[in-house]
């Protein structure tokens, strides 16, 4: 099978999969580490070069403490847990958004594990903290200008690649294709600039239900698109 080069995912529904058992939230964020895990491992395996998840969005903070609080400990867990493998595996984590303001653990450990895996070449984990989508292309934006302003630079000359410079995802290719698990179909302020060009595709299942099996069936039906494309 050949796999996109970078896929995005919007892990939703841990809420709904802990509601539907009747346990708390936080057991469904918790088994929605365990699906992440699983799916960080596939792509690894599979050989797809950039990774990135919406962990937590600007909007996330509206929950009660309790489950902001407990979702910054599970990651903490995670890269505990994980981190010796993603090293061995050669996977390389970064984070995306204005993750400076995540609580000062979860900082920490996560700084740690982008020191850790610097050198890395493998998987590009990117991690997506504190993130908005118009917030990113604001602040670029703002850059962008106060750069233009500061070297008196020409605004009419400004391109896309411009602006792109000062995205929090500098450097990396735009998302093959972005996948929604939980049955929603939006972006809810995701990747908006770089969802230009990608392929979108939903999944009616909840985060924690989604395993290696339905990473393929969503690579499949990327593919089946990009053929469908490329006969016209
Ligand atoms: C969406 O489900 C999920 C989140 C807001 C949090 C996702 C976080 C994890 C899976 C842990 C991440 C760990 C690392 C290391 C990145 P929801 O709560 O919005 O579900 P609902 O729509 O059913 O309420």
């Amino acid at each position: 099978m050949s796999v996109p080069n970078h896929i995005a995912i919007i892990m939703d529904g841990n809420g709904r999969w802990a509601k539907k058992r009747g346990l708390p939230r936080l057991m469904g964020h918790n088994a929605g580490m365990k699906s992440l895990k699983e799916i960080v491992r596939a792509c690894s395996d599979m050989g797809v070069r950039y990774l990135t998840v919406y962990a937590f969005s600007t909007e996330n903070w509206k929950r009660p403490d309790d489950e902001v609080s407990g979702i910054f400990k599970i990651m903490v867990l995670y890269i505990k847990k994980e981190l010796a493998e993603l090293k061995s595996e050669n996977v390389r984590i970064q984070v995306i958004g204005e993750w400076e303001k995540i609580p000062k653990d979860a900082r920490e450990s996560m700084e740690f594990a982008l020191r850790e895996t610097a050198e890395n070449t493998g998987l590009q984990f990117q991690i997506a903290l504190n993130y908005g989508g118009r917030r990113e292309i604001l602040d670029a934006v703002k850059e962008l200008y106060r750069r233009t302003e500061k070297e008196g630079g020409d605004i009419d000359s400004i391109r896309e690649e411009d602006i792109e410079r000062y995205l929090s995802t500098a450097g990396s290719p735009d998302p093959d294709m972005i996948i929604r698990t939980g049955g929603e179909l939006r972006l809810s302020n995701f990747m908006l600039w770089q969802c230009a060009y990608s392929e979108l595709i939903f999944r009616d299942v909840y985060w924690p239900d989604f395993d290696k099996k339905e990473l393929e069936s969503c690579i499949a039906e990327f593919e089946q698109r990009h053929r469908r494309y490329g006969g016209l």
